[in-house]
Formats: C-alpha cells, sequence, structure tokens
C-alpha cells in the first residue's frame, strides 16, 4: 500500500500529472477537487446560495439529498450524484467558482474528509488536491506540492477550457485564476498550503513528460511499487 498525497494551486498541472503517474505505476488516481465541484454543482442546481451566512443550509442539504460516490472506469475517475454521472457538468467556470466558495466551508470540508480518507486506507492511491498533505492524508509516504507561475497556469487552463469549445478569454481565466488561488489559500479552514514535509515541484519550465517522468521516479524510489 501507497499513499502519494500532491497538492498545488489552479491549473498547476497536478490532475493530468496524477492521472498519468498512477497509471504508469499501476495505482488509483483520486481527484478531490471533482468532490468539492460535485458539492457546488449539487447547490447550484438546488438553489441553494454558497456562503458562510448560508453555511446551515448548505450543510443540511448536502447530509440529507446528497449521495455522492467515484467510480473508476479504465483508471478514469467518474463522480456520481444521486446516480447521474456528472463528471462533465462540473468542469465550467461557473462551477470552478462555487467550488471554490464551497471549499470554504468547515462543514462541507468535514463532509468529505471521511470519504477520502477512507479510499486512501483501503487503495494504494495518488490523491490530488489543496489540503493531502496536510490534513487528508498527514502520514502520507510521500508528499509533493505542484506549483508554476501564474500566468502559465492560466493558459494551461485556458486551453484545457478552449479545447472544450469554450469562448472565455485568456485574461478572464488569469483573473479567476488569481481569485481562486487567493480564496484557496486565506480560507480559514485547511488553506491550500505547502506541508512543511512536502517537496516542491515547480512545473514552469518543465514540460508534461519530464514533470511526469520526475513524480514518478519519486515515487518509485520509495522503494514500495
Ligand atoms: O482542483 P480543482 O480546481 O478541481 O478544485 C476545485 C476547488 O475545490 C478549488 O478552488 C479548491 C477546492 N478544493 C479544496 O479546497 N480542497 C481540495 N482537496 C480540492 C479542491
Amino acid at each position: 500500500m501507497i499513499n502519494v498525497a500532491i497538492d498545488g494551486p489552479v491549473g498547476a498541472g497536478k490532475s493530468s500529472v496524477a492521472r498519468e503517474c498512477a497509471k504508469r505505476l499501476g495505482i488509483i488516481y483520486v481527484d478531490t477537487g471533482a468532490l468539492y465541484r460535485s458539492c457546488a454543482l449539487f447547490c447550484v442546481r438546488n438553489n441553494v446560495d454558497i456562503s458562510p451566512e448560508n453555511e446551515q443550509a448548505v450543510s443540511e442539504l448536502l447530509n440529507s439529498k446528497l449521495d455522492l460516490s467515484i467510480k473508476l472506469e479504465d483508471g478514469t475517475q467518474h463522480v456520481i450524484v444521486n446516480g447521474e454521472d456528472v463528471s462533465d457538468e462540473i468542469r465550467t467556470l461557473e462551477i470552478s467558482k462555487a467550488a471554490s466558495a464551497v471549499s470554504a466551508l468547515p462543514s462541507v470540508r468535514a463532509f468529505l474528509l471521511g470519504m477520502q480518507r477512507d479510499i486512501a486506507s483501503k487503495n494504494s492511491v495518488i490523491m490530488d488536491g489543496r489540503d493531502i498533505g496536510t490534513v487528508i492524508l498527514p502520514n502520507a509516504d510521500i508528499k509533493i506540492f505542484i506549483t508554476a507561475r501564474p500566468e502559465i497556469r492560466a493558459k494551461r487552463r485556458y486551453d484545457e477550457l478552449a479545447a472544450k469549445g469554450s469562448d472565455v478569454t485568456l485574461g478572464e481565466v488569469l483573473v479567476e485564476v488569481n481569485r481562486r488561488d487567493f480564496n484557496d489559500m486565506n480560507r480559514k479552514e485547511a488553506p491550500l498550503k505547502q506541508a512543511p514535509d512536502a517537496i516542491l515541484l515547480d512545473t514552469s519550465d518543465l514540460d508534461f513528460e519530464q514533470t511526469v517522468s520526475g513524480v514518478t521516479d519519486l515515487i518509485r524510489d520509495l522503494g514500495k511499487i
């Protein structure tokens, strides 16, 4: 069993790197951002305002009506909300904003904590998010904090959205990336930060293959896999 924690800001390349490393190592990749996005989508669909003042209503809605689970298909994670696969619906800019807001609510983080720990206790995983090394898996076998300069992260996120046909501009994405980083780093509850024992990896000047082989080597060097 091995638990790998990967954290970092928006667009640092965490998810694509973690997914590819997990594939090469034959272990499970868990995208925890998708869980926050699913909670956000559920609130939006139920017209429940996501704000600290309305936390109780959000918490009641999630605890009483949301059945959230993860399904793996060919190594790809799908998120299932009350029986419906919402993996595509959670990838819009609207849900990105809502996810950042919902993730600041302590009751939402508590709601998702057990689920994340449960998966990691039963499987060898690479789990990516914002607080995996600091809160969810403090005893992970290895922690990696992946980052890159904001303009580079915005461009990567923009390319992803554009490839899906979105008509947002690079400028809009940069504003959104900076705003979300600010929220994620400055919230009271489990803010985005590098764990003291995490390895820092700046991917600004690395291509995808260099990053993936670097991370895969770090994990293999542990000798557990
Ligand atoms: O990684 P992502 O962009 O899909 O994450 C969406 C939002 O969820 C992000 O703004 C911060 C939040 N999040 C979090 O607070 N903790 C995590 N472990 C993962 C995501």
